[in-house]
């Protein structure tokens, strides 16, 4: 632990040097005289009078030094049964052409871009492209559905959307022009133009001279060079569930983001240039934008993009068969994908098809890595099987093992210990931080390190409530957990009303306003709740206004549609159940902790405060049922 015992501390006591020297790893077109600006405190901001731009640092760069044939991106999809490969060269004129399109339709440094794209390549030569011109990003899981979209879209008012004509699930085509059609119609702001590639397994219709074909526009499109941006400018903004009905806009500044991805290949993933680097995720959420896109490229290493799961595409194999195909040195994914193939292919069978030899570590994040999957896949896979955690905030692990600067045991049910940056303590119930063994509010001592959020888009404000006000000169992660005696931390999970399904994060908050929002309902509650596959699924319960008579069981198949419709898919929201009322505190205040102990099967004392002890008891066997 000494090595990394050094490197820590230097970070927290000397976080200019430590940032200063790791910033020289990146290109800059002015070099910054400040490394931390701190006179806006708790708002922190990194490198503000450098100039540099991360489209440059992530393709031009590589391609100046010479490397311009080597691999930058793959292409993998099962699903439409197609391979593609791209050199830094090649993705540079995609994107340098791509950010002439953007341009073209009047899209300028500081403007936000919204895209809404499934896995291709077109995802992430739309995003490099807005980086190249200097415009924001802000790019939208395509498992989201219209309504989602078009919040999104009246908070970043852009003058673009890029999309597709479709993404595809396992077998499904998921038309997203109507779904882009329907989220504008419901906009306030209307942007100029929507910019579509046409896949081959959708046709779109296009409302002209709105909408614009892809490669029509790439046809007639100039090569762009890049624009200069100061290092704390928005290269994106990212969507987030909070605690609350709407989404918060999590805004990742230019050049921060540059150094720590920069700085977290090589140190936290021991990932070299050339190296071929895989996270099975989706560029819409934090982990694709971070690790499929930005971080590998940015270290001169190859990038896959795989549109296909873990399972069923075709089958329980998908992640060893990429790892051969293409030598990858490191995958990382959310357990969920693990538990997955391993409830597929128990004893992992389907292996000893592959040559695994150039493989040398599994990341995980996401969620909680349970032992049990980290045992299954450290006993099958023979490498070192790392949990490392973080959040959208971050935009990079704040607790990880660092397999490139000082490899440590594994402790499983920890994600090791804070990486170089970031400074955690634990504040017990009392508000007083607490030592070792002590269970507590997860917290980070600022300034937060490069690359994290510096700000909730267009609202300081809602930054500064939602994640400094708890306790002046910290940032309250959200999650609870504990250090052991030998520094390592353990994460528990969420101590708010944020869900983790399978990897990706809900507010429970948005799910009952979308049920509340039914004619039926009274009032509602929802809680996530234990699944074996997906880590936490959401249930919900809702009482009907007095008087409705309709039957139980197609209002709560409506409320089932009715999230599916306005949030989507993702939610996984498959059982709401109908009950005649919900147990409170005597304040009023919904007991979902206890129902979500029960439904879990797990020991609680009923609160003192609670109102009416009869209501929770005649909701048992309700809860218990699945
Ligand atoms: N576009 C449209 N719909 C999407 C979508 C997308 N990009 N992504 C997911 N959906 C849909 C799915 O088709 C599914 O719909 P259904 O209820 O009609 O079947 C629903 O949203 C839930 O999706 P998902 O949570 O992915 O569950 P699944 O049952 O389809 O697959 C796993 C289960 C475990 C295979 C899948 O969750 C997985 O691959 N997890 C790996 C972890 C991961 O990538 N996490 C990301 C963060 S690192
Ligand atoms: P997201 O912002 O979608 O990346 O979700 C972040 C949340 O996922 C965190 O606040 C945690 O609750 C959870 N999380 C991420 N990684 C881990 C991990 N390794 N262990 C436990 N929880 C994790």
């Amino acid at each position: 632990m000494g090595a990394y015992r050094d490197v820590w501390e230097r970070s927290i006591q000397e976080p200019e040097a430590f940032w200063g020297d790791a910033a020289r790893n990146i290109d800059w077109y002015r070099e910054p005289t400040t490394v931390l600006d701190r006179s806006k405190d708790p708002i922190f901001e990194w490198f503000p009078d450098g100039e540099m731009n991360t489209c440059f640092n992530a393709l031009d760069r590589h391609v100046a030094a010479g490397n311009g044939e080597r691999l930058a991106l793959i292409y993998d999809s099962p699903v439409t049964d197609t391979k593609a490969t791209y050199t830094y060269s090649e993705l540079l004129d995609q994107v340098s052409r791509f950010a002439g399109v953007l341009s073209g339709l009047g899209a300028k440094k500081g403007d936000r871009v919204v895209i809404y794209m499934p896995m291709i390549p077109e995802a992430l030569i739309a995003m490099l492209a807005c980086a190249r011109i200097g415009a924001v990003h802000s790019v939208v899981f395509g498992g989201f559905a219209a309504h989602e979209l078009a919040m999104r879209i009246d908070d970043a008012k852009p003058v673009l959307v890029v999309t597709a004509s479709c993404g595809i699930e396992v077998n499904r085509v998921i038309e997203y022009k109507p779904l882009v059609d329907a989220a504008l119609e419901e906009c306030e702001h209307r942007p100029a133009h929507c910019v579509v590639f046409e896949r081959p397994q959708a046709k779109p219709v296009m409302v002209e001279p709105r909408d614009v074909n892809w490669v029509r526009a790439m046809q007639g499109a100039s090569g762009t060079e890049c624009v200069g941006v100061a290092g704390s400018d928005p290269l994106y903004i990212l969507y987030t569930s909070g605690t609350t009905g709407r989404p918060k806009g999590v805004v990742r500044e230019n050049a921060g983001h540059a150094v720590a991805l920069t700085w977290s290949m090589p140190n936290v993933y021991d990932a070299q240039p050339g190296d071929v680097f895989w996270a099975a995720s989706d560029v819409g959420w934090v982990v694709g934008h971070s690790y499929i896109v930005y971080a590998p490229l940015l270290a001169g290493c190859t990038t896959v993009l795989y549109e296909g799961k873990p399972v069923g595409t075709p089958d329980a194999g998908a992640y060893w068969r990429v790892i051969a195909e293409y030598g990858v040195k490191a995958l990382f994914t959310a357990p969920t994908g693990f538990r997955a193939v391993k409830r597929e292919d128990p004893t992992g069978a389907l292996l000893a098809q592959y040559d695994l030899s150039k493989f040398k570590y599994l990341f995980l994040a996401g969620e909680r890595l349970d032992p049990e999957t980290y045992t299954w896949a450290s006993d099958l896979l023979g490498v070192p099987v790392i949990d490392h955690w973080w959040q959208t905030e971050t935009g990079w692990p704040i607790a990880a093992n660092l397999m490139g600067l000082d490899p440590m045991a594994v402790k499983a049910g920890s994600p090791t210990v804070p990486v170089p940056g970031f400074d955690v303590r634990i504040m017990d119930e009392s508000g007083e931080f607490v030592g070792p063994g002590v269970e507590g509010l997860i917290m980070i001592r600022t300034p937060l390190p490069p690359g994290c959020t510096s700000s909730v888009w267009g609202d300081d404000a809602k930054f500064t409530d939602a994640y400094l006000s708890h306790t002046p000169g910290y940032y309250l992660t959200g999650d609870g957990g504990h250090f052991d005696d030998d520094g390592y931390l353990f994460v528990m999970g969420r101590v708010d009303d944020v869900i983790n399904v399978a990897g990706h994060r809900l507010s429970t908050g948005e799910i009952e306003e979308i049920i509340a929002g039914h004619p039926d309902v009274a009032e509602c509650a929802v809680i996530g709740v234990a699944d074996n596959l997906k880590g936490q699924v959401p249930r919900g319960l809702a009482v009907l206004k007095a008087g409705v008579e309709r039957d139980h069981a197609t209002i709560a198949n409506e409320l089932v549609q009715r999230v599916r419709n306005q949030l989507g898919a993702v939610a996984s929201l498959h059982q709401v159940d109908i009950v005649a009322a919900l147990p409170k505190t005597r304040s009023g205040k919904v007991l979902r902790k206890s129902m979500r102990a029960i439904a879990d099967g797990v020991e609680m004392a009923v609160p003192s405060t609670i109102d009416n002890p009869a209501i929770l008891e005649a909701l048992r066997p309700v809860l218990r049922s699945q």
